[in-house]
C-alpha cells in the first residue's frame, strides 16, 4: 500500500517518482519471468475517448502480463455518448472494477471522474497532461545514461502536454528541463522548465531533444501554427548544437519531415522506439503500485 491513489497529473508520485522507475528497469530486464502477478483476479477499464497505438497496446498488454483482465472502451460505446455523466460511470465501474485508465479531450473529465471514482483513475492523456509518457520518457533517459539527475533535456515545439508533463515530472526527478516554442505557444510559466525561446541556445549542451507533434489531437489545423512551428523542426543541425551524447526523444506518432526530420527520427541518435517500448514496462510497475 501506498499514499497513491490516482495518476492524474503525474505530481502524485511524490518520492514514489524513483522507486517506480527503478521497478519498471527491473520489469524490463526480467520478462517475462520478473512480471508481477499484482493484477491477478483484477479487471481494469481502459478507456479511449480519442484515439491511441502505443498507450491501449501497452496497457492492455501490461495488464494481461500481470495477470489481470483489460477492458478496452470507446467512449463512443458507452452511455457517456448518450449524456451519461462520467462521475455516475466513476461510481458504477467502482462497484466491477480495480482502476480505470481513461484518455479523454477534457482534462476537467478526467479530475471529475478521479473525484467520483473509489479507484485509482490513471491519466492516459490529456490536453494538458501526458504523464504516462513521461514516466516512458525519464525510463529512457535513465537507462540511457544511468542517472537523471542534472540531466538537460530540451523540448522543442509546442508547449503542449507533453511539454507540460515532462517538465512537472522530469524536474521532479531532478533533470534540467528546458522548453523551446515560439511566441504564443509557450509552455505556462511556473511549469518546471526554462524557457528558452532560441532553439539553437535550448539545445546547446543538452543531453536529449524531444519534439512532439505541431498539431495535437482536438485541435483544429492551423497553417499559422505550422508556420510558427517551422523554425522548430528537429534536424540533424539543431542535433549538431546538443551535447556529443545527446539522444532524440518523441513521444510518436510522428510526422518526419515536419517537427523532427526522418534523418534523425530513424537515425543513431534515435531512442524514440526504445520510448515506446518503455510505456509498457513502467506503466505495469505504476498499476503495481496503484492497485490494492
Ligand atoms: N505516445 C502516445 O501516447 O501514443 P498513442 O497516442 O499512440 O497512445
Ligand atoms: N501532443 C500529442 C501527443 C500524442 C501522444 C497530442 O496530444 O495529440
Amino acid at each position: 500500500m501506498t499514499g497513491v491513489s490516482d495518476f492524474i497529473t503525474g505530481g502524485e508520485l511524490g518520492d514514489e517518482l524513483e522507486p517506480l522507475l527503478v521497478r519498471a528497469a527491473e520489469l524490463k530486464e526480467g520478462r517475462p519471468w520478473a512480471a508481477s502477478d499484482a493484477l491477478a483476479g483484477r479487471s481494469i477499464a481502459l478507456i479511449f475517448e480519442q484515439p491511441s497505438t502505443r498507450t491501449r497496446v501497452s496497457f492492455e498488454v501490461g495488464v494481461a502480463e500481470m495477470g489481470g483482465t483489460p477492458i478496452v472502451l470507446r467512449g463512443d460505446e458507452l452511455q457517456l455518448s448518450r449524456g451519461e455523466s462520467i462521475g455516475d460511470v466513476g461510481r458504477v465501474l467502482s462497484r466491477y472494477l480495480h482502476a480505470i485508465v481513461i484518455r479523454s479531450g477534457s482534462h476537467e473529465r478526467v479530475a471529475e471522474l478521479a473525484a467520483e471514482a473509489e479507484v485509482p483513475v490513471v491519466n492516459a492523456l490529456t490536453p494538458e497532461h501526458h504523464p504516462c509518457q513521461t514516466l516512458a520518457d525519464l525510463q529512457t533517459l535513465r537507462e540511457r545514461f544511468g542517472s537523471l539527475e542534472g540531466l538537460r533535456v530540451a523540448f522543442v515545439g509546442d508547449g503542449n502536454n507533453v511539454a507540460r508533463s515532462l517538465a512537472l515530472l522530469g524536474s521532479q526527478a531532478g533533470a534540467q528541463i528546458v522548453v523551446s516554442s515560439p511566441p504564443g505557444l509557450e509552455l505556462d510559466a511556473g511549469a518546471g522548465a526554462e524557457l528558452i525561446s532560441d532553439p539553437a541556445e535550448a539545445v546547446a549542451g543538452a543531453d536529449a531533444i524531444y519534439t512532439d507533434v505541431w498539431i495535437s489531437m482536438g485541435e483544429p489545423e492551423a497553417a499559422a501554427k505550422r508556420e510558427a512551428l517551422a523554425p522548430y523542426r528537429v534536424d540533424e543541425a539543431l542535433l549538431a548544437k546538443a551535447s556529443d551524447r545527446a539522444i532524440v526523444l518523441h513521444c510518436l506518432p510522428a510526422h518526419p519531415g515536419e517537427e523532427i526530420t526522418a534523418d534523425v527520427l530513424y537515425g543513431p541518435r534515435s531512442a524514440v522506439f526504445d520510448q515506446a517500448e518503455n510505456r509498457l514496462h513502467v506503466q505495469k510497475a505504476l498499476l503495481e503500485l496503484l492497485v490494492d
